[in-house]
């Protein structure tokens, strides 16, 4: 089977997921758990999770799966061949408040090299999706990202981890970007996000996130022309492609100065408020 295929199926797949998403968002009738203490998961993330993973097994059995809710096992991000990397709900916080910004992601990844991927966001009628070398696509239209020339005239999108304590080094890395750039978004979907880097709503994006977050998006802001990196050298043994920490996707021209900014702000660097 060729990407194409393959990419269509999982669109197939992602949409479906999607409508089980706004059904259960109509009827209300789902449970909100708590996982690693503060992290809000729905009834509903499991049973999309659950939908995908048996549509994926159907099309491409034993083929290999990361999945954020049933199957978490990163040690898979290390083996050869297939590996589909699933977020069911990517933005359950804003699943869970009645926001728009929610997506299924399903990525594929062979030998760590991202291959195709889709994102697809039910509340806003946009489905993005990619093959590596062949363009990103917004409902089937070719999409670019922005030209923006400065950090100046730039939004750019971040978030912030559920673990509080993580946090404080993320305000440093903002009150930097919000003195240098045009304004900040924190929209609650880094799939999302990335995809809205990749069509031009926002000029760069940053953020440490996991696998399942990133994978799709990342592909496709690659391919509709962003630059994609991380603002440290990655790990030995670890592909890049699936390596979530500290990540830095951006319209091309502002990759270098956002991400001198940011480790400006990592070494503890002052803000030049005018
Ligand atoms: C979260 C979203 C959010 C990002 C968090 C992720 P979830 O995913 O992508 O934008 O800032 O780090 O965990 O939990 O909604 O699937
Ligand atoms: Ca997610
Ligand atoms: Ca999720």
């Amino acid at each position: 089977m060729n990407h194409q295929q393959r990419l269509d199926i999982a669109i197939r797949i992602a949409k479906e997921a999607g409508e089980q998403i706004a059904r259960a968002r109509r009827e209300q009738n789902f449970s909100h758990q708590y996982k690693d203490d503060d992290e809000l998961v729905t009834e509903v993330d499991v049973a999309v999770d659950r939908f995908i993973a048996e549509e994926l097994e159907a099309a491409f059995p034993g083929e290999a799966r990361l999945t954020e809710e049933l199957s978490p096992d990163r040690s898979q991000l290390e083996r050869n061949g297939a590996l589909w990397v699933v977020d069911p709900i990517d933005g359950t916080v804003n699943f869970a408040y009645g926001h728009v910004h929610v997506a299924v992601s399903i990525g594929l990844a062979v030998d760590g090299e991202l291959q195709l991927g889709v994102v697809h966001a039910p509340f806003l009628g946009q489905t993005f999706a990619a093959i590596r070398g062949d363009g990103a696509t917004l409902n089937d239209e070719a999409i670019a990202c922005s030209k923006a020339k400065s950090l100046e005239r730039s939004l750019i999108a971040t978030g912030f981890p559920y673990a509080r304590d993580r946090r404080a080094p993320l305000i440093r890395r903002l009150n930097h970007v919000v003195n240098a750039c045009r304004d900040v978004r924190r929209n609650g979907s880094a799939a999302l996000d990335l995809c809205h880097v990749a069509s031009g709503l926002l000029d760069g994006y940053y953020e440490s996130v996991s696998p399942w977050d990133f994978a799709a998006g990342l592909l496709i802001a690659r391919e509709a022309g962003a630059h994609t990196g991380h603002l440290y050298e990655c790990p030995d043994g670890l592909p890049a492609d699936l390596y979530g920490e500290n990540l830095i996707v951006t319209a091309p021209a502002i990759f270098e100065p956002l991400g001198e900014l940011l480790q400006h702000a990592d070494a503890g660097g002052r803000v030049e408020f005018e």
